[in-house]
């Protein structure tokens, strides 16, 4: 199969994503033309480390790339000032100068840490996005955004830093276990929700093949969602307006995550599903959407086998005001109001501050009575 080539649009900074299979075991000639020296600094994580370094060791050695490598434990705890030390530690420890290449391997929690740590080493180095997740593929590994965790909330610190290449192999993606690949899934979805109904109307037909493993729906599934996400960031990198969209169901979804403490009982992209549900039933109740709008999400995330309700999530809750309360600590209030992402229907997201806070409060106490 092909491979596919999106470019991010972005002056002197722009920069290819390549979707496609086998971009592993041509890494060496895929990454050699944004090279400065023959040789790679990979930081990766152990699960993809095990799976899949070899893999990458072999594509770079069979075009005379050199690798070092350094594995760090897997898990959303890796995203720390403590990992953070160790990467631009170790990063100092190799010699790594200003104009040479760090490769970030793994998921969205390598993707964003190791963007971050290029960042802040010698005030920028250049680094190379290889995502290996879903979720890192059509999101967090193109737009620039990395970052850490903190004490005080997710992705609280960090800066903007555009790789100088994406290499997303579709067939890393074979080794995800189900669960992970379907979190990933919520972020897919997500594009069609939020601006592109004939996507969401072509994944509500491709879904379920493209979930068994039908590696032609992956191939476009994760190029489409990777030009959208190219084409928004092209026009609004630093999130003064369009950007914003990409946050769909993210502000529930934030505080569904503090409320299960980033823990296994929600995963990022599972709370993503289920925050985009939670935004169509609010705009529903608030006549920006046909009634009808919030049960078409339902039935495709049920088709898919997906959370969808507050009820799929185990375990205890806060109430609807305790989740108002985590809702308020998003990145997006301003001046203390709440600025939400609302739908006007399927592919036509906005964003507003003009959220009566009854009408929320009223959704999640339905979402939370729905539990039992
Ligand atoms: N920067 C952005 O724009 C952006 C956007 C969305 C999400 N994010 C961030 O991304 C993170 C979530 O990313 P994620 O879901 O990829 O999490 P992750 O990196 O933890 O990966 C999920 C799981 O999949 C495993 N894994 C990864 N690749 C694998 C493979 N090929 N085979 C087998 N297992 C594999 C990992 O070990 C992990 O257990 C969050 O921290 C979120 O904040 C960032």
């Amino acid at each position: 199969m092909s491979v596919d080539t999106v470019r991010v649009a972005m002056g002197a900074r722009a920069y290819d994503v390549r979707i496609g299979q086998g971009l592993i075991g041509r890494a060496g000639a895929e990454i050699a033309p944004v090279l400065s020296r023959p040789k790679v600094w990979v930081i990766t994580e152990e699960t993809v480390a095990g799976l899949h370094l070899a893999a990458l060791r072999a594509g770079l050695v069979a075009e005379g790339v050199e690798m070092e490598a350094l594995s760090l434990p897997p898990g959303e705890a890796t995203k720390s000032w403590q990992y953070l030390t160790r990467v631009v530690e170790w990063l100092l420890e190799q010699k790594v100068e200003r104009r040479d290449m760090v490769v970030a391997f793994g998921g969205g929690v390598i993707g964003d840490l190791v963007g971050f740590a290029a960042a802040i080493l010698r005030r920028g180095v250049r680094f190379v996005q290889v995502p290996t997740s879903l979720l890192a593929q059509v999101d967090s590994s193109v737009g620039g955004k990395t970052g850490i965790n903190t004490r005080h909330g997710k992705n609280l610190v960090g800066a903007f830093h555009q790789p100088a290449l994406v290499l997303a192999d579709i067939d890393v993606l074979g080794t995800l276990a189900a669960r992970d690949f379907l979190a990933g899934y919520g972020e897919v979805v997500k594009y069609g929700l939020l601006g592109d109904a004939a996507f969401f109307a072509w994944l509500e037909t491709n879904g379920p093949a493209l979930a068994a493993g039908d590696i032609g729906v992956r191939q476009q599934a994760v190029r489409h969602a990777v030009q959208m996400k190219a084409d928004i960031v092209a026009r609004d990198e630093t999130e003064q307006g369009e950007r914003a969209l990409l946050n769909l169901g993210h502000t529930f979804c934030h505080a569904l995550e503090a409320a299960t403490g980033y823990s296994e009982r929600l995963l990022h992209g599972e709370g993503v599903a289920i925050g985009c549900a939670l935004a169509f039933d609010l705009s529903a109740r608030m006549g920006l959407c046909a009634q009808e709008e919030p049960s078409r999400v339902r039935a495709h995330l049920a088709n898919m086998k997906m959370k969808r309700d507050l009820s799929d999530i185990a375990g205890e809750l806060p109430d609807a005001d305790g989740l108002l309360a985590l809702m308020a600590q998003d990145k997006k209030v301003v001046d203390g109001h709440l600025r939400l992402i609302l739908v006007r229907g399927i592919g036509e997201a906005f964003v507003t501050a003009e959220v009566p806070p009854d009408l929320l409060r009223g959704v999640l106490s339905e979402a939370l009575s729905a539990r039992g």
